[in-house]
C-alpha cells in the first residue's frame, strides 16, 4: 500500500515517525477522515475547508494549498483502490526538540493513507444502541484536533457497555457523540446541537441539514436534554463512517418504537441518492 508522508509517496512499511514529532509528544496536530465510495472521494471540498479552519484554529500554517492536498488524495486512492474506504489525513506541527512553545523552524509533518472501510449496512438497517457520558472535553471541540483522549475514553465506555456510541452530555445538554453528531426527531422536526465551540461541525451533519430541508422537514439547531432525547420519536448518529445510522436505544431505554423511524428512513434515502450522484456508488 502506498502512503503519503512528508511530501513523498512511499510504501507504508517505509514510514518511520520521529520520536520528537509534536503530534506524537503533544498531540499537536489536526486531522480529517474523508469517505471513499467506489474509489471516488465523497464531500472532499468541505473536508478540506474544515481542515483549513482547524489549522487556523491552532495557528498551524499549511504549506500545501487545498488543491494540492486534493490532488495527493486522488493519487493515493488511484494507487490503492480501496473501493469503499476512507482517506486519513493528519498534519502535525512537525519535529523539534521537546518544548511546549511552537518551534521556530519545524516544518509541519503530513501523513495520508487509505483504508478499506465497508459501508455500515447492518447498523444503517437495524439501528444501534448508545449510552450517555459526561462531556469533559476542552471548549474548542470545533477544531478537529488529534488530541482525542476524552473521546477515546468515552468510546471505551461504550465498547465496555456493548453499545455503538457514547453520547456526550455537558450541563445536562447533549452535545455530540464521541466521534459523531447526534440528532433527534419529534414528529416532522429534526433537532441537533448548533455548530459552535462545543461540537465538531460534521460534514455528514452539514449534509443532513441540507437534506432535512430538502425533504420538507423542519430543522431546529438547539441543544436538547437527556430526557428530551429519551422522549424523541427517533434519533440519529451521523459521521463520515457511520453515515446516517438510527439510534434505537439510549441508556437501555428504547427510542420511539425501538426501531428506525420514518424521518430517519427518508433522510437515509436522500443521503444514499447524494452518494450515488457524487460517486456513482
Ligand atoms: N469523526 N464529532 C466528532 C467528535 C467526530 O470525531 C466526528 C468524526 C464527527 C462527525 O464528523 P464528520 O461527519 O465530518 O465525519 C463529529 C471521524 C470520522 C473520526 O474521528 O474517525
Amino acid at each position: 500500500m502506498q502512503v503519503f508522508y512528508n511530501g513523498r509517496f512511499m510504501p507504508a512499511e517505509q514510514v518511520s515517525i520521529d520520536m520528537e514529532d509534536r503530534g506524537y509528544q503533544f498531540a499537536d496536530g489536526i486531522y480529517e477522515v474523508v469517505r471513499v465510495y467506489n474509489n471516488r472521494l465523497f464531500h472532499l471540498k468541505p473536508h478540506l475547508e474544515r481542515l483549513g479552519r482547524s489549522a487556523a484554529g491552532v495557528e498551524l500554517e499549511l504549506p500545501w494549498p487545498q488543491e494540492e492536498l486534493a490532488d495527493v488524495m486522488a493519487q493515493l486512492v488511484k494507487a490503492n483502490r480501496p473501493g469503499d474506504g476512507i482517506v486519513y489525513l493528519q498534519i502535525t506541527r512537525g519535529v523539534a526538540p521537546r518544548n511546549h512553545p511552537f518551534p521556530a523552524r519545524a516544518e509541519p509533518a503530513i501523513t495520508m493513507y487509505t483504508k478499506e472501510f465497508p459501508r455500515p449496512t447492518r447498523n444503517v438497517e437495524q439501528g444501534v444502541a448508545c449510552i450517555t457520558v459526561d462531556d469533559d472535553r476542552w471548549l474548542r471541540c470545533n477544531i478537529k484536533s488529534i488530541s482525542l483522549l476524552p473521546n477515546v475514553l468515552a468510546k471505551q465506555k461504550a465498547a465496555r457497555a456493548g453499545v455503538y456510541e457514547a453520547i456526550f452530555v455537558r450541563n445536562g445538554r447533549i452535545t455530540e457523540g464521541s466521534s459523531s453528531n447526534i440528532f433527534c426527531v419529534y414528529g416532522d422536526t429534526v433537532q441537533t446541537h448548533p455548530a459552535n465551540n462545543l461540537i465538531l461541525n460534521g460534514i455528514t451533519r452539514q449534509a443532513l441539514l441540507r437534506l432535512i430541508k430538502q425533504e420538507g422537514f423542519r430543522l431546529v439547531e438547539e441543544p436538547f436534554s437527556v430526557p428530551g432525547l429519551l422522549a424523541a420519536d427517533e434519533a440519529i448518529v451521523s459521521s463520515t463512517t457511520s453515515e446516517v445510522t438510527p439510534i434505537v436505544q439510549v441508556d437501555g431505554h428504547a427510542i420511539g418504537e425501538g426501531r428506525p423511524g420514518r424521518v430517519t428512513r427518508a433522510l437515509q434515502a436522500a443521503f444514499e441518492a447524494e452518494i450515488r450522484r457524487e460517486t456513482g456508488a
